[in-house]
């Protein structure tokens, strides 16, 4: 059914987003949200990682909606990485959706739209649901060949029993071909839900267990159910708003959700289906999931977004919504006036502010340590310490970045342990921003464009920071 087909699309887009933080497995946070020392990935940062999980703890209890918080630091300082931490640390049940502030830009519709599909896509809708299924054990499957050929289709009968009871059930060709797709057998214990006709092999029977032949290498074994054949289920389905819209929107339904062709989806359609929520919700049949939208780099929205930010975070339905910037002072895209951290004052004055801090050297040899161990590579205590020290007076991005690069020089000269000479050869080969700007300002004759006379006479920190 298409539920499950859902929930598969998201957790694909879940694994493909990650990356330079597949280190991160929550926020390492104790039983009282103390942050510990080193854990699931995290180091240090312990200010923000204990305020991200007060939030975390909010966003659980799932009472509020419309708060946000602002992740604000230098760069590196493990803003990203949090809102991963936070990610990771809600169940799956919750939806989480992430977007840069730059993508709004690129996708065929307007930006409204896209944001708006972005808080969509970060409210779950819990849908109850209950069903008729037939549940037992096939006794036999007997399927009449058309007595004339060409006859219309086929047709049989399946026999199925529980402890209880047994019975005959007529087949059409649409229940025999879903029989035959499913491989079902007579000793097998199936469910049929009535609806959709969809069937499901649950096990073997127990007293089927000496018929060897009829045995792959995973034969899951379960007893014959007991009772009466036909059984009412309560499911429990979790959409996403967004997903609703999306089926409802267009011919193609469900499948525009792979190919995020979603278009844009008109007002009218989003009216009737909030519609349609709210009176599942007062008929309890369904609960709303308030999850997290993470916009990354939110200084680049302009401010029709934050506008649009402001109205948004008052529907009830609002997620909690988490943004992140390295930004200082500068100008609010799209006008003239500069704002901290580029975002207008009353979108500011809305949002609790987290502040993350550089990282100290011990710090940056723990965060290097897990990024050796979750890359796989190995290096001696002597490189380590050469590549902390490069962390610091660099940056810690560059050190993770040479990581990489040492282990293929290491493998290259057929080593096995990272050594000092490994370091040393990529930190030659690869510059880090301040030799890069050093060597812009020695040689700036020879590029096109050249302003350098703006940065005022080889002042690296100029650009470096
Ligand atoms: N406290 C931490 N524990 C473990 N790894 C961390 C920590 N902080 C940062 N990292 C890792 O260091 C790298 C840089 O951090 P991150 O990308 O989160 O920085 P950022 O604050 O988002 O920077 P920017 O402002 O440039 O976007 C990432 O690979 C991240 O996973
Ligand atoms: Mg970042």
């Amino acid at each position: 059914m298409t539920e499950l087909k859902l929930s598969e699309s998201r957790d694909l887009t879940r694994i493909e987003r990650i990356g330079a933080h597949s280190h991160i497995r929550g926020l390492g946070l104790d039983s009282s949200l103390e942050p510990r020392d080193v854990s699931e990935g995290m180091v240090g940062q312990a200010q923000a990682r204990k305020a991200a999980g007060v939030i975390l703890q909010m966003i659980k209890d799932g009472k509020i909606a419309g708060r946000a918080i602002l992740l604000a630091g230098q760069p590196g300082t493990g803003k990203t990485a949090i809102a991963m931490g936070m990610a990771k640390s809600l169940g799956l049940e919750t939806p989480f959706s992430m977007l840069s502030g730059s993508e709004i830009f690129s996708l065929e519709m307007s930006k409204t739209e896209a944001l708006m599909q972005a808080f969509r896509k970060s409210i779950g809708v819990r849908i109850k649901e209950e069903t008729e299924i037939i549940e037992g054990e096939v006794v036999e499957i007997q399927i009449d060949r058309p007595a004339v050929s060409g006859a219309a289709s086929k047709t049989g009968k399946l026999t199925l029993k529980t402890t209880d009871m047994e019975t005959v059930y007529d087949l059409g060709a649409k229940m025999i071909e879903a029989l035959g797709k499913e491989k079902v057998q007579s000793g097998d214990v199936i469910a049929i839900d009535k609806a959709s006709g969809k069937i499901t092999k649950l096990g073997r029977s127990f007293s089927r267990s000496r018929d060897y032949d009829a045995m792959g290498p995973q034969t899951k074994f379960v007893q014959c159910p007991d009772g009466e054949l036909q059984k009412r289920k309560e499911v429990v389905h979790s959409v996403t708003l967004h997903e609703i819209d999306v089926i409802n929107s267009r011919t193609q339904g469900f499948l525009a959700l792979f190919t995020g062709d979603t278009g844009e989806i008109r007002a009218e359609v989003r009216e009737q289906i909030d519609t349609k929520v709210a009176e599942w919700r007062e008929e309890g049949k369904a609960e709303i999931v308030p999850g997290v939208l993470f916009i990354d780099e939110v200084h680049m929205l302009d401010i029709e977004c934050f506008s649009f930010l402001n109205r948004a975070l008052e529907n009830e339905m609002a997620p909690i919504l988490v943004v992140a910037t390295n930004r200082g002072i500068t100008s609010i895209r799209g006008t003239n006036y500069k704002s901290p951290h580029g975002i207008p004052i009353d979108l500011l004055d809305r949002l609790l502010i987290i502040t993350t801090q550089p990282y100290s050297e011990d710090e940056i040899r723990k965060i290097l340590d897990i990024r050796c161990q979750e890359e796989d590579v190995e290096m001696s205590e002597d490189a380590k310490q050469l590549l902390t020290k490069i962390g610091h007076e660099t940056s810690l991005r560059y050190a993770i970045h040479l990581i990489t690069a040492s282990a293929l020089n290491c493998r290259k000269r057929k080593g096995m342990v990272v050594e000092v000479q490994d370091i040393t050869r990529v930190y030659s080969l690869f510059l880090d921003v301040r030799r890069s700007t050093q060597y812009l300002m020695e040689y700036q004759k020879e590029y096109m464009f050249n302003e350098a006379s703006i940065v005022d006479g080889g002042d690296a920190d100029a650009i470096h920071d």
